[in-house]
């Protein structure tokens, strides 16, 4: 089962509850926090996260875009995150190690991002200990990109150490996914599809999700 994670960076946020009413049919709530250095934008933290925690049922699937998310994991768990991902380039592989292992100690699952030019390998460090790895398809920073079809060789590589390594870690794209090229992800072994503007551009956004699941 394809699971979709609808973005809402593309949400209207003078309307957050309204717009995050709308995607009751999803399997997530994908938020992705920008700090304006690991970036070049900045977008939601931890006060967002806190009050849209109350609001929906879905689980929070905290993207962290940011410098050392070590020092803030534990705030956005605490928050109401329920899966955070935080990216392997973002500082050294120590303390990546250090903010998964923080993650899990409240409780929560934890996961690696890779950027589009970060090759697959990158995540075997952290293989064993992730409960996501999130493949980026456009370069992260913000909503609305063209998506990158050449990524699509490297989540079937990340989709074999999973399947030979831990098989119950979901593998997860992001960035430009459509009702097009969301069968390039599902047929390259992504199991979780984020949609920012597919899903919020969308007049029937119920309709829209079904339609991503492949
Ligand atoms: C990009 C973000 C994505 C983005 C996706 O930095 O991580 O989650 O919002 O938006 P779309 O689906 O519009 O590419
Ligand atoms: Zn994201």
């Amino acid at each position: 089962m394809i699971k979709i994670s609808p973005s809402i960076l593309s949400a209207d946020f003078a309307n957050l509850a309204r717009d995050i009413g709308r995607i009751e049919t999803a399997d997530y709530v994908h938020v992705d926090v920008m700090d304006g250095l690991f970036v070049p934008n900045i977008s939601i933290g931890i006060p967002v996260v806190k009050s849209i925690r109350p609001i929906t049922s879905l689980p929070l699937d905290v993207h962290l875009m940011i410098d050392r998310p070590v020092r803030y994991v534990d705030q956005f768990c605490d928050a109401g995150a329920d899966i955070v991902t935080c990216h392997v380039e973002a500082d050294t592989e120590e303390n990546i190690h250090e903010a998964l292992r923080k993650i899990h100690a409240k409780g929560k699952k934890a996961g690696v991002v890779v950027k589009p030019k970060t090759p697959a390998g990158a995540v075997l460090p952290f293989i064993d200990e992730v409960e996501m790895i999130l493949v980026m398809t456009v370069e992260p920073g913000f909503g609305g990109q063209k998506f990158m079809a050449d990524m699509m060789p490297k989540v079937q590589t990340i989709r074999g150490y999973i399947d030979a390594m831990n098989p119950a870690c979901e593998l997860e794209v992001d960035g430009g996914v459509d009702p097009t090229t969301c069968k390039l992800c599902i047929a390259s072994g992504a199991n979780v599809l984020v949609a920012g503007s597919a899903v919020y551009k969308a007049e029937d956004i119920p309709a829209r999700i079904a339609e991503l699941r492949g």
